[in-house]
């Protein structure tokens, strides 16, 4: 598995990941357009040069970011591929000096509990962003859970695959 920085070329690959993962509530729909126009904001994952997963660190406030996007191929999960993906997105956080990484998630609130996220309230999160999340009929449905970390508390020599350039 290889850990980078996403192309253009990745755009399709993306997209089709994240719809896969709205279809099934998991995750907020996005358009190859809204995709493109963030693309520096994403790591993926790839496997024999195909993409098998991603995940974009999407700036909310000056000290905060959020998580967005994560999704493995269904039939690479449970392999390490979505550890690898959020580690590289925590100490790209650390590295541009937010205070603080937060998600929202349905379904993966223990898989983040793993990598120390802590459950938070929703207070924490910009309205607009809750107004997204509340618009979508599918990812609206069912309980969310809010979640924070530190991105400073993770040790150097945690995943070091990733040189982010900017
Ligand atoms: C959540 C997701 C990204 C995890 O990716 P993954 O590659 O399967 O996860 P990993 O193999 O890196 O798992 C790391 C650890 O978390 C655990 N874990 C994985 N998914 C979990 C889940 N949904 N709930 C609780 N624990 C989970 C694994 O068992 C593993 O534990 P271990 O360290 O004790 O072995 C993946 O399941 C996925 O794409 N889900 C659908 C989309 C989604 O829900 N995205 C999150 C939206 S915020």
């Amino acid at each position: 598995m290889q850990l980078r920085e996403a192309r253009e070329g990745d755009v399709p690959a993306i997209v089709a990941l994240i719809a896969s993962g709205a279809e099934a509530g998991l995750l907020l729909p996005r358009d190859a357009q809204s995709v493109r126009a963030h693309l520096e904001d994403f790591a993926v994952t790839e496997e024999d040069g195909v993409v098998i997963g991603c995940a974009a660190l999407t700036p909310l406030k000056p000290d905060v970011a959020e998580i967005r996007s994560l999704i493995v191929r269904e039939d690479q999960r449970g392999r390490g591929v979505g550890r690898v993906l959020v580690r590289a997105l925590l100490r790209h956080a650390s590295e541009i000096g937010y205070d603080e990484v937060v998600a929202i998630t349905k379904g993966a609130a223990g898989f983040y509990a793993g990598l120390g996220f802590a459950e938070t309230s929703f207070d924490r999160f910009p309205p607009d962003v809750l107004r997204e999340c509340a618009a979508c009929p599918r990812y609206s449905s069912g309980r969310r859970t809010g979640l924070v970390r530190s991105p400073a508390a993770q040790a150097s020599t945690e995943t070091r695959e990733l040189e982010w350039r900017r």
